[in-house]
């Protein structure tokens, strides 16, 4: 132990992720006592700075959580000193092994292990695992990679991204991060599950009417439309994030929880389903709106986006497992940009009581009584069952009341960033959080088809004003499938 070392080079250094989420992940884990003894961390871009110039970039990211106030100032100090930096080009052999010579100085002799985060456009993927897996690899111990989609943009180009980093690498020293993964309740899905004698017996056609997958924002692509319009909410919400936890959901019990068990699973029920069809979809774009003065911009408003854009930046999908479990269960899915809210929640919704004895007490709407599981992924993690009540007093009349698990209420201690659970896992060489490419492949299979079909036919999107619901085309293709989306009610 006392004889290995870690380093960390972060490739594009001065980027949004590297300097948003990936230091202040890092320096979190060093705050906790999770990096190894000896680790040293590298940023690595193509823009001249000094040492001392990226640690004050870095310094300016990083935080301490509130419940770690404790030596902040001191603990920043000692994981600076730790941070360096060296100018290269990402397609140089030569930068590389400048690079490989600073690591070695500072592995002094030890066992090396070698982490890169590739935080670069998709373009620079290969030339930057060229050069670091032949330049920089580590002579002694492990070297894996850390890759953040986009994966391609359908299923050839994924595959032929894929092949391209097969080249350099082995599969198991690829760690391609989804980091919706790393969220608190999306690891908690299969504790939720399988932990729990009262889930799992429920979890199938049998008592589950429809699971609705939801993601929203409140804000738009600003100042990203030059990426997003290439890829689209699609591409860039369903076939990643909110799969995954679709995955997760339905997938039958893993033999264990190592990494291959779980991800066996995943596939499994991924190939179980259909792909999706052109009419089980609805796309949308923002629209300019003024709203109490102030006039939120349209989509093809950014600079980036040509005037005539068909990307659509709001999508409701509807998906079937063509399995025992799950045969004729809608899973639908809803992901947007510029919404009234920000917010991403699994939302089940049971079948009805069989002979409902209190059907008269509930009101006309019996939707309202049949039981809702709701786990609310962001903001103010929860998860709750809306269950019927009766009101108290001397009538007989039912509401809908709500068992919840808050979990500020519950836990005091700060939820950590899904990229410090991922980076540690990688660090670790656990791979259970992170996309194996059979897996990748079976994503993409199932929106491929669909994605060129709205390309190729020129699909018009629906448009919403920015800040709104979203557009009605989502109740439509809900409504085909006698689902009403749960997030429009007031749960709470
Ligand atoms: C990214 C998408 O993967 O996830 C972004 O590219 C999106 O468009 C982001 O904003 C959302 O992540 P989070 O963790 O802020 O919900």
């Amino acid at each position: 132990e006392g004889k290995s070392t870690v380093s960390i080079t972060v490739v594009g250094a001065s980027g949004d992720l590297a300097k948003k989420k990936i230091f202040p992940a890092l320096f979190a884990l060093y705050y906790e006592g999770c990096l190894p003894e000896h680790f040293t961390i590298f940023g690595y871009a193509r823009s001249k700075m000094t040492d001392a110039e990226l640690r004050n970039m870095v310094s300016r990211t990083l935080t301490c959580r509130i419940d770690k106030r404790e030596n902040c100032d001191e603990k920043m100090e000692q994981f600076l000193k730790r941070c360096f930096y060296l100018s290269g080009q990402y397609d140089s052999q030569e930068n590389f092994a400048d690079l490989d010579r600073k690591l070695k100085e500072h592995e002094a002799g030890r066992v090396s292990n070698r982490l890169f985060y590739l935080s670069v456009p998709p373009n620079i993927f290969i030339d930057a695992v060229r050069c670091a897996s032949l330049s920089a690899s580590s002579a002694n111990g492990w070297t894996r990679v850390i890759v953040e989609k986009p994966f391609g943009r359908d299923s050839d180009s994924s595959a032929a991204l894929t092949r391209a980093l097969k080249q350099y690498l082995d599969e198991d020293q690829i760690f391609r991060i989804d980091h919706y993964l790393g969220k608190e309740l999306v690891e908690n899905l299969s504790v939720l599950r399988f932990s729990n004698l009262i889930f799992e017996p429920l979890w199938s056609r049998q008592y589950i009417r429809n699971v609705q997958l939801i993601f929203s924002e409140d804000f738009g692509t600003e100042g990203r439309g030059g990426y997003f319009d290439n890829y689209g909410i699609i591409r860039d919400i369903m076939q990643n994030h909110l799969l995954q936890i679709l995955a997760l959901f339905a997938m039958e019990t893993p033999v264990s929880l190592d990494a291959e068990d779980i991800r066996n699973e995943k596939v499994k029920v991924l190939r179980s389903m259909r792909p999706l069809q052109l009419e089980d979809v609805a796309i949308a774009q923002y629209k300019s709106h003024t709203r109490g003065g102030v006039t939120y911009p349209a989509y093809k408003d950014d600079k980036a986006v040509p005037k005539d854009s068909l990307t659509p930046t709001f999508a409701a999908a509807a998906f079937f497992i063509d399995n025992a479990r799950w045969d004729g269960v809608p899973f639908l899915m809803k992901a947007g940009k510029a919404l009234h809210n920000r917010r991403t929640e699994i939302r089940v919704q049971f079948r009805h009581v069989p002979g409902n004895l209190y059907k008269r007490n509930i009101g006309t709407d019996l939707d309202l009584a049949t039981n809702e599981l709701v786990i609310r992924v962001q903001p103010d993690e929860a998860i709750y069952l809306k269950i019927n009540n009766k009101v108290p007093g001397l009538g007989m009349r039912l509401d809908r009341s709500n068992l919840n698990l808050l979990y500020s209420a519950r836990y005091s201690k700060e939820i950590p960033d899904a990229y410090e659970r991922l980076l540690l896992d990688a660090i670790e060489g656990e791979r259970r959080l992170f996309i194996r490419s059979d897996e990748l492949d079976a994503a993409w299979s199932l929106f491929t088809p669909v994605l060129k079909e709205l390309e190729e036919k020129k699909i018009v999107p629906e448009y919403y004003p920015y800040g709104s619901r979203g557009p009605v085309g989502a109740h439509y293709l809900a409504a085909r499938y006698k689902v009403r989306w749960g997030d429009l009610e007031v749960d709470q």
